[in-house]
């Protein structure tokens, strides 16, 4: 159990808050389970009708932990951010995100599985996988280049762009940017007519929109392999190195 996921139940809607601000609300394997757990139950739930996820404070999320990164120990079970990524990538129902802060890395990824993303105007977003000497995970590979653009995605993915919360908008990232301090109220109301909204109508839209899965789930396979691998790569261990050290890594 982690006190780092709140979840909250009003008229409806279910909130999820990533809430480890000491942290910069980087994500640790008992966070991505009781993410996980909280959307599988949202999806099953009848009368839960919109989800909202958002991060504590100034940040969304720094993304995965990087000293929990390399310390799976699931054995043969699904590791937790793979049935984390999994749960976000199955939900049938809405998923509503309000970015209030940068969003790096799973912060990122996790949004091209959102059907809805809205931004305070202070959001960055970035995922800097190749810096950590890893390659990217939930898809992004694939659904980043269909969302805004290979060039764009390359320059994200390769060469560690982060776009501000405008350019997030305008390369079709996120829908809306509000002011910081209306954010939260201003979701709050969407997800309240999304779980006013029929709910049937909006479960088949979603599948209609979102079609054929069969190539996003190859893509998380094949990342995955990839991912694992570069784990155990000398590459990782100088990125978290010299990220922790605060200098250049130097790669042989
Ligand atoms: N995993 C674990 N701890 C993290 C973290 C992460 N992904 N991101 C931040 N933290 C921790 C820092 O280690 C620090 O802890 P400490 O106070 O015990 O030393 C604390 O959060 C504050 O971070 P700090 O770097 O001092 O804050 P900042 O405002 O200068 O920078 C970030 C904030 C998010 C830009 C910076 O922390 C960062 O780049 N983090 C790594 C992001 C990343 O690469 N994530 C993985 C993506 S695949």
């Amino acid at each position: 159990m982690t006190d780092h996921i709140q979840i909250s139940t009003q008229d409806r809607v279910t909130f999820l808050t990533i809430a480890r601000p000491d942290k910069k609300n980087a994500i640790t394997q008992d966070m991505y389970a009781a993410m996980a757990k909280a959307i599988e139950d949202y999806d099953r739930t009848d009368d839960a009708r919109a989800f909202i996820i958002t991060g504590e404070g100034d940040m969304f999320t720094a993304g995965n932990d990087l000293q929990d990164f390399s310390t799976d120990d699931s054995g043969d079970a699904e590791p937790p951010v793979a049935r984390f990524l999994r749960a976000v990538r199955d939900c049938e129902k809405p998923l509503i995100a309000a970015v209030n802060g940068p969003a790096i890395g799973v912060g990122l990824t996790m949004l091209l599985h959102c059907d809805l993303v809205y931004a305070a105007r202070s959001a960055t977003f970035g995922a800097p996988f190749v810096k950590l000497g890893l390659v990217p995970e939930a898809a992004s590979s694939l659904l980043l280049p269909a969302a805004v653009g290979m060039a764009v995605a390359n320059d994200i993915l390769l060469a560690g762009r982060t776009l501000t919360a405008d350019e997030a908008v305008s390369f079709g990232l996120v829908a809306r940017v509000f002011a910081d301090d209306e954010l939260a109220s201003a979701v709050q109301k969407i997800g309240q007519h999304v779980a006013a909204s029929a709910p049937n109508a909006l479960k088949f839209s979603k599948q209609l929109i979102r079609g054929n899965r069969t190539e996003i789930e190859q893509q998380m396979e094949d990342e995955a392999k990839l991912f694992v691998a570069q784990l155990k790569s000398p590459d990782f261990r100088e990125s978290v190195a010299a990220m922790m050290e605060k200098r250049q890594p130097v790669y042989a």
